[in-house]
């Protein structure tokens, strides 16, 4: 199969929104995935794609598929010292996983990161998913911190989102 990556576009929502609703535990967090829909994926395409966040998706080259995508927020981390890429989004169709996809958006990451002036990449992967049981990211270089642990808080979803106006982008 072969795929071509590039740069989320706002006629990309529908081909992510698939991918995030085909996937088999979808909804992930029931309390605030149901929003995962092409609406909000089009519109998060449109107010987010500024310099704090990279979206890239990989296409199959013959049908115009989108068959994977990822998503990196970009932040200052003052105690590093520099720049962090937050790999926050990895995902490749069921059917075309195994095919080198998921590798070629996680080297691309790298690479936007290494332009970025990033001094390090970051990511969260469920420890009772496939990705990690195969050591997908240990196998590609990335260290696991099993001394960190993970917290989350639940917000609701305003009925706007912030959009271009809002401070704190990378310029
Ligand atoms: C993790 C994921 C992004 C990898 O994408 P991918 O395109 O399958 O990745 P690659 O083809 O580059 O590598 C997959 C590895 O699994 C192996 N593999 C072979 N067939 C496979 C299949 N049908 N499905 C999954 N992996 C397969 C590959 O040989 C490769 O092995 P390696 O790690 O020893 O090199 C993808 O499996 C996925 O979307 N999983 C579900 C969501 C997920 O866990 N995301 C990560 C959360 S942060």
């Amino acid at each position: 199969m072969e795929t071509l990556i590039r740069r989320a576009l706002p006629g990309d929502a529908a081909g992510i929104a698939r991918i995030v609703t085909d996937a088999p535990w979808f909804p992930h967090d029931p309390e605030h995935s149901p929003h995962a829909g092409t609406p909000t994926i089009r519109e998060t395409l449109d107010t987010r794609s500024d310099d704090a966040t990279t979206i890239l998706v990989a296409v199959e080259r013959t049908s115009q598929e989108l068959v994977g995508y990822a998503t990196v927020h970009w932040h200052p981390y003052v105690m590093l010292g520099g720049w962090e890429g937050l790999v926050a989004e990895l995902f490749v169709s069921a059917a075309a996983r195994g095919n080198g996809i998921g590798t070629a958006l996680l080297e691309r990451v790298r690479a936007e990161a290494e332009e970025h002036g990033c001094v390090r990449l970051s990511l969260l992967n469920g420890r009772d998913s496939e990705s990690y049981r195969s050591g997908f990211y240990r196998k590609r270089g990335w260290r696991e911190r099993t001394e960190i642990a993970n917290f989350v808080l639940g917000l609701e979803r305003r009925p706007e989102m912030p959009g271009r106006e809002r401070e704190g982008g990378r310029r």
